[in-house]
């Protein structure tokens, strides 16, 4: 009989799916071709400095690409983005077709693929990367930041599924209308240091 302090790998990751989180995408342009992969081990890491992180898989084709174009960006997917979201994690597509039905438009600053279907958008380059073991930790400088214009509802996923977001008449803060300023960069292209 299993000791209970070892770790039961099925409690594990169904522990994890019980984090219901966002969606994203994360997109890089390496060697002129369009990487993009879904992720929702996504997060913010600070304020100031800008930071946010994305822990990639180093098994994924993205893995390479992305380290090495060191400038990459993150789209917060949208409801109306879960085929997207579906397609991105789908396992030996096209690379060099992946976008084609994927309806985006590109970072000024990194030239990357930024998703329509999305709410917000980022883009970033390379902070720092950390071991992760079969992942690594890609932390990012956010270098410009925006929220769309329409639409207010998340994709989300929770153990394996996608979702909607249900509002509850009460929240802590009251209403929250989005600060003029996120529409601004956060950080003017190439200052700070690292990254490529
Ligand atoms: C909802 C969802 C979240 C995911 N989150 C991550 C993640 O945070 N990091 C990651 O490396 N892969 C994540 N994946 C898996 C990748 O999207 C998937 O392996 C992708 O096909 C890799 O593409 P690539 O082979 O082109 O790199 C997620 C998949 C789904 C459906």
């Amino acid at each position: 009989m299993p000791s209970k302090r070892q770790l039961d790998e099925r409690a594990f990751r169904a522990a994890l799916g019980r984090f219901a989180s966002g969606v994203a995408v994360v997109s890089a342009v390496a060697d002129g071709v369009d990487h993009a992969i879904t992720v929702s081990a996504f997060t913010s890491v600070s304020l100031d400095p800008p930071l946010v992180l994305a822990c990639v898989d180093s098994h994924n084709r993205f893995h390479a690409p992305v380290l090495g174009a060191g400038r990459w960006a993150v789209s917060i997917l949208a409801e109306e983005g879960q085929d997207a979201a579906s397609w991105l994690a789908s396992r030996g597509r096209d690379l060099d077709h992946q976008l084609d039905n994927v309806p985006h438009h590109r970072g000024a600053i990194t030239g990357a693929a930024l998703l329509d279907d999305s709410l917000g958008w980022l883009e970033c380059r390379t902070w720092q990367t950390y071991d992760g073991a079969d992942h690594t930790i890609v932390v990012g400088a956010v270098l410009w930041a925006a929220v769309a214009d329409n639409g207010d509802d998340p994709l989300l996923y929770y153990r394996s599924h996608y979702g909607s977001l249900v509002r509850r008449p009460v929240s802590e803060r009251g209403p929250d209308p989005l600060p003029a300023e996120m529409e601004r960069p956060v950080l003017e292209p190439g200052s700070g240091s690292g990254g490529g």
